[in-house]
């Protein structure tokens, strides 16, 4: 299969920019779309053509797919607008003929919910070209850098809405790494991947296991809908964003986010990164 260019949406993200070396690897030519190509492009390097592409500006749509010819189609976080903003550039990267596109989307939506990413699966199904979806659960990530590494540092504590309930966290190196087959070998056309860690772990063994790595004790308060409302207000989130994060911590809370499945393992051929090895890989960034 010959493969020109894929075209990475999102590439300065956790994902994105872990994507784009291991697409240089496989010997794939890549163009890295960011809203900001300037530090696109001391991220990068020379290796990678870096094009400005912000979904809210279709001008800058053409410059972006230039002879792409598979996208990774990342849509926006935490936005409650994520369907219409990568939607019309879906449409547009449809009609100049890309071959295949890898949609980003996110485990625990029931099929029938009009949540954002589903509504973009659908989308991509209705199109007239190959696609694939990826949907992780909650990837390590999200506790560092960010939102609760700062709550660990400040307080020895993480105050989440999360309940008691188990989270298969995934490492987002290993999406990564899913991403770069669907976009580099044959056999992806159709497929649904739903990607997670080796096991589900609840906040208090989270905490457990941060511990173990800082050097100091974490603590995990599950606290109410409310307060964590507040503490993101007094953060900067803004509503639309803080409604989409309470919608994630419900899902924890209602055990979506829980089972193990196969599908990375059987992707990758080995079994996924545990949270034990995230943590202690993070040992020094605690003082
Ligand atoms: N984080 C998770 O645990 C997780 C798990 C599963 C699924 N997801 C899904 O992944 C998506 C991204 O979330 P994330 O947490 O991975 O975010 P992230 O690491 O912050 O990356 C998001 C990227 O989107 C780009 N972006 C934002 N607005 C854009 C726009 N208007 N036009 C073009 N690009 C834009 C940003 O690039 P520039 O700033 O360079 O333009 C950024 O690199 C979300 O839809 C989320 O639901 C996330």
């Amino acid at each position: 299969m010959s493969h020109e260019k894929v075209l990475v949406t999102g590439a300065t993200g956790k994902l994105g920019r872990e994507l784009v070396p291991l697409l240089l690897e496989a010997g794939v030519e890549v163009t890295a779309g960011t809203r900001d190509p300037e530090r696109g492009r001391a991220l990068f390097g020379s290796g990678v053509e870096v094009r400005e592409l912000n979904y809210a500006r279709t001008e800058t749509y053409d410059a972006a797919l230039m002879w792409a010819d598979r996208v990774f189609l990342m849509p926006p976080p935490f936005s409650p607008d994520a369907y219409e903003a990568i939607g019309a550039f879906l449409d547009w990267a449809v009609a100049a003929r890309v071959e295949h596109v890898v949609l980003l989307s996110g485990m625990a939506m029931p099929e029938e919910s009009d949540l954002p990413l589903r509504r973009a699966e659908l989308h991509l199904e209705g199109q007239d070209v190959a696609g694939t979806i990826i949907r992780p659960n909650l990837y390590m990530q999200n506790l560092y850098p960010g939102f609760i590494y700062r709550q660990i540092r400040q307080d020895g504590e993480i105050r989440l809405p999360a309940g008691q309930e188990g989270v298969s966290l995934v490492d987002v190196r290993d999406v990564a790494a899913v991403a770069a087959r669907a976009l580099t070998e044959s056999g992806w056309a159709g497929r649904s991947v739903t990607l997670t860690g080796p096991r589900a772990l609840d906040m208090h063994e989270v905490s457990r296991i941060l511990s173990r790595h800082t050097g100091r004790p974490v603590a995990y308060e599950p606290i109410e809908d409310q307060e964590f409302q507040e503490l993101l207000e007094a953060d900067g989130w803004r509503a639309g964003e803080i409604e989409v994060i309470l919608g994630l911590f419900r899902s924890v809370r209602e055990g979506w986010r829980k089972p193990v499945l196969a599908d990375l393992e059987e992707a990758l051929d080995r079994p996924p990164r545990s949270f034990e090895a995230f943590a202690a890989e993070l040992e020094g960034v605690w003082e």
